[in-house]
């Protein structure tokens, strides 16, 4: 059979890694495709580094708009990032009937619904499977592997340089800004890296998963965004103290009055696998009606595993490149007539526990009035410890509160920062059980 000809836009982290896969696997991926994958053109910035790097036949550019329109190109790549060229690639190269693999989540949350309509308008494939959580497919299990259940939720670490940093802290006792040049250094963070620690990242990819679980059209700005930048050390401390990890989640859930979609630091008890993922690697759990619990591990940033990724991408397309389109797997899960709007849950309206940390003067009745605060909100208690005074003299109250609707501990919260004897602000931290049906 004819081989695939491939056109990779970018030679960076993934570019790269992309391109030794496809040398380094050849034979082992044409025993399994039944036909070659050939790097047949590649745009880069620096076409020295580009020659040495692919095969003697490939063809270079620096433009890569001729990679997009050219005749011979089947499946684009496109590894650049960001929204703007990448996304002017991205149509151009649909425009001209190929087939486009790409790991940008960001381009995909923010304009996946036009990316995709254009595709389906042109009976092309889109394939994203390096977008979330690196080289896990998780792509592949939730519009596949899944497709006979009804998914519930999903919570996953899919940040791997916010996991990153966490780890560090919490392991070594690490300074943060030390730990992001480190995860800088080794490739795993964005470009611009408060895309990672300020949620951003985490953003994309569990709109980009919540879309594929419930049928409906990225949301990505109705997605709550909290990220890791404003954690205490002394949180990760006490959170530990009473058998907690804080982790920065994606989550999603389908409740009766809507869909749950936010990312923000998360205490998850210790005894839970995911409490225990560590460093860049990423977890995602899909609680769904059928087959219950699964949860899926691996790497999820670098450039060989993404790479990975990618080209399973190339190798999935390459089959169903002949295939009818009618009986290929849909971009988003489900048929493109039956994508549809759902209620995104504002932040207030969704359901948690909380972990509060609250420092007061040391006085008597101190307890008794944030706990009466509280009560009056509704919002009952699991926990509660006092810890030692503070360099400044000020005493610390921890509490875990049970289940209970965001709103009403905010409340709560305010009430609890008028108080003449607390010091501003309140440290409100999500929790998550993780563990059955509510997961
Ligand atoms: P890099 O910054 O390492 O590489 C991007 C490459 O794209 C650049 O090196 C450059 O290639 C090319 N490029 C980018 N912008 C331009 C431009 N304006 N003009 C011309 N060329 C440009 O990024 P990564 O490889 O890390 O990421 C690529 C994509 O993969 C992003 O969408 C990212 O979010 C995603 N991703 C990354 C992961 C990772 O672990 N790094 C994991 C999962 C997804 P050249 O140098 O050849 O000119
Ligand atoms: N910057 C991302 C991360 C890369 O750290 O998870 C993988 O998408």
């Amino acid at each position: 059979m004819k081989p695939i000809n491939i056109g990779i836009l970018g030679l960076g982290t993934v570019g790269k890694g992309a391109v030794e896969v496809l040398q380094d696997n050849a034979a082992e991926i044409s025993r399994r495709l039944g036909r070659e994958i050939n790097i047949f053109m590649v745009s880069s910035r620096d076409t020295e580094k580009a020659r040495s790097i692919c095969p003697p036949n490939t063809l270079i550019t620096n433009d890569p708009f001729e990679v997009v329109r050219h005749p011979e190109v089947d499946i684009v790549a496109e590894l650049f990032g960001g929204t703007d060229i990448a996304r002017k690639l991205i149509l151009e190269a649909l425009e001209h009937g190929k087939h486009v693999v790409t790991a940008n989540k960001k381009l995909l949350a923010e304009y996946g619904n036009e990316i995709f309509a254009l595709a389906e308008k042109n009976n092309l494939m889109v394939q994203f499977e390096a977008a979330v959580a690196g080289g896990i497919p998780i792509i592949k299990a939730l519009r596949e592997g899944l497709a006979a259940n009804n998914i519930q939720s999903i919570a996953g670490i899919i940040n791997g340089t916010s996991n990153f940093i966490l780890s560090e802290m919490r392991e070594k006792g690490s300074a943060f800004a030390d730990v992001l040049k480190e995860a800088q250094a080794l490739g795993y963070a964005e470009a611009d890296p408060t895309f990672d620690i300020e949620g951003h990242d985490a953003g994309h990819k569990i709109t980009i998963m919540s879309a594929l679980a419930f049928g409906t059209p990225m949301n990505f700005e109705a997605c709550y965004l909290e990220g890791i930048s404003r954690l205490e050390s002394r949180d990760i401390q006490y959170a530990e103290e009473l058998g907690y990890r804080i982790k920065l989640l994606g989550i999603t859930r389908k409740t009766e009055q809507g869909i749950e979609l936010r990312v923000h630091p998360t205490l998850v008890p210790e005894s839970r696998l995911i409490a225990n993922v560590n460093g860049v690697m990423n977890a995602v759990r899909v609680d769904a009606n059928m087959v219950g619990e699964t949860l899926y591990y691996g790497p999820g940033a670098g450039s060989l595993p993404t790479a990975s990724s990618v080209v399973a991408d190339i190798i999935d397309i390459s089959r169903l490149i002949s295939a009818d389109s009618g009986n290929r797997v849909p971009h988003l899960a489900f048929q493109p007539t039956q994508v549809q709007k759902q209620r995104i849950l504002p932040i207030e309206e969704i359901t948690s526990s909380y972990y509060l940390r609250v420092r007061v003067e040391d006085k008597p009745g101190v307890l008794g009035r944030i706990a009466g605060l509280l009560a009056d909100e509704s919002v009952s208690i699991e926990a509660l410890i006092q810890k030692g005074v503070q360099d400044d003299s000020t005493p610390e109250i921890v509490i875990l509160t049970h289940s209970t609707q965001e709103k009403k501990v905010k409340k709560a919260i305010a009430a609890i920062e008028d108080l003449p004897f607390v010091h501003k602000p309140v440290v409100m931290i999500r929790m998550e059980s993780l563990h059955g049906r509510q997961g």
